[in-house]
């Protein structure tokens, strides 16, 4: 039933959770949809397209239920983006600190698309909505997918504010073809920019509301938490919804502990975030002494950049580590002690592979 790659390993196989090693992401400018990470708290619906409907109520002038057919009618648009969990790099915080009950993904969460559906400004003026006009208010998505939790059943949901949904695209089809099941067929909100868990698969329905939404993956999941803070004193309502990503790179090439000969080496990486991407620097000394990297060109506002950097390394080993700046000036920290939190979210810590070269 999911069609994914032989390099497609699994974290967990029931909710479906996992990805491709580096080596994978880095060899596609986009991720094919067989090689696409895969991030579900519950089960995958399958749903009927001819059945299917978008729900939009709340603070809305007009209730709406749209089929598929009337959301083909919407004029269609495109969106390359990237698409990374608040968790991806959790596993290089466990160093620092244990992180209780969650997915220890290494680097496989993230990946990038080429998206195409309607925008969901389109459909909120279909209901009445003219985003500029609203000053606050947030905008709740909610899937079709079961999730059970604590002896409760409830749907995944997740809500961003109304400043945002400018950006957003309810899509359809990803890298061409219709969304697979995995990935929210038939229709899923595309946050671009922001962490993956805003943008909820198997739409159901869109609400208008004063406040954001009150779904478990909105009010006591997803939180940004202090490296300070721990699990058994957490104060949900105190931390910060997390919503935008940071600036974030990673080393595609070489792989981690790999012997090369001595000479030329090329390094490959990726780097995005919630901001464009201008600049990743390169260390081939763990960080004492930086240089420069070539950014392939933007492909958009969303995708992430491609960077290369050619090196000339005499024999000895090296610790790579890899560095984004983006157009706000913000950059990567040195140390994961930074980021470190107990739910373990976003790790955007400066990437390290080590290399032995001679
Ligand atoms: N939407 C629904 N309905 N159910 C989910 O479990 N997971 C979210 C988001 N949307 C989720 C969801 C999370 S945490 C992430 S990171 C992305 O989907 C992952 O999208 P992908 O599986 O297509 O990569």
């Amino acid at each position: 039933m999911i069609g994914k790659h032989p390099a497609f390993t699994a974290y967990l196989s029931d909710p479906l959770n996992g990805g491709v090693p580096l080596v994978e992401l880095g060899a596609h400018p986009l991720t094919p949809n067989d090689r696409f990470f895969v991030r579900s708290h519950g089960d995958i619906p399958m749903l009927s397209p001819s059945a299917y409907r978008l729900r939009v109520d709340g603070r809305v002038r007009v209730h709406l239920e749209l089929s598929l057919p009337a959301l083909a009618a919407l004029p269609q648009h495109e969106l390359t983006a990237v698409l990374q969990c608040a968790g991806n790099r959790r596993v290089e915080l466990l160093a620092l600190g244990d992180i209780p009950d969650e997915i220890l993904w290494d680097t496989e969460g993230v990946s990038s698309a080429h998206w195409s559906g309607v925008r969901l400004s389109d459909v909120l003026a279909l209901a009445g909505i003219d985003l500029p006009r609203f000053e606050t208010g947030h905008i709740a998505f909610e899937g079709l997918d079961t999730i059970q939790k604590d002896d409760q059943t409830f749907p995944y949901g997740g809500s961003i504010p109304l400043d945002k949904a400018g950006d957003v695209l309810l899509a359809t089809h990803m890298n061409g073809d219709p969304l697979p099941p995995e990935h929210g067929f038939p229709l899923r909100a595309l946050v671009p920019g922001w962490i993956g868990a805003r943008s909820v698969k198997w739409l159901g329905r869109i609400s208008v509301q004063d406040t954001p939404s009150d779904n478990y993956y909105q009010t006591r999941a997803y939180r940004h938490f202090a490296p300070y803070d721990r699990k058994e004193t957490a104060d949900w309502s105190a931390a910060p919804m997390l919503g935008e990503l940071p600036v974030n790179s990673l080393i595609t090439a070489p792989a981690a502990n790999a012997s090369l000969p001595a000479g030329e080496i090329t390094v490959q990486g990726l780097a995005w975030g919630g901001h464009p991407v201008e600049r990743v620097d390169l260390s081939t000394d763990g960080g004492a002494t930086w240089g420069s990297t070539q950014l392939a060109p933007a492909d958009g506002r969303w995708n992430w950049r491609r960077w290369s950097a050619r090196l000339h390394l005499p024999a000895g080993d090296y610790e790579l580590t890899a560095r984004a700046w983006d157009s706000a000036a913000n950059t990567q920290p040195d140390q994961l002690a930074v980021v470190w939190n107990w739910k373990g979210y976003m790790n955007n810590a400066c990437h390290r592979v080590r290399i032995q070269v001679g």
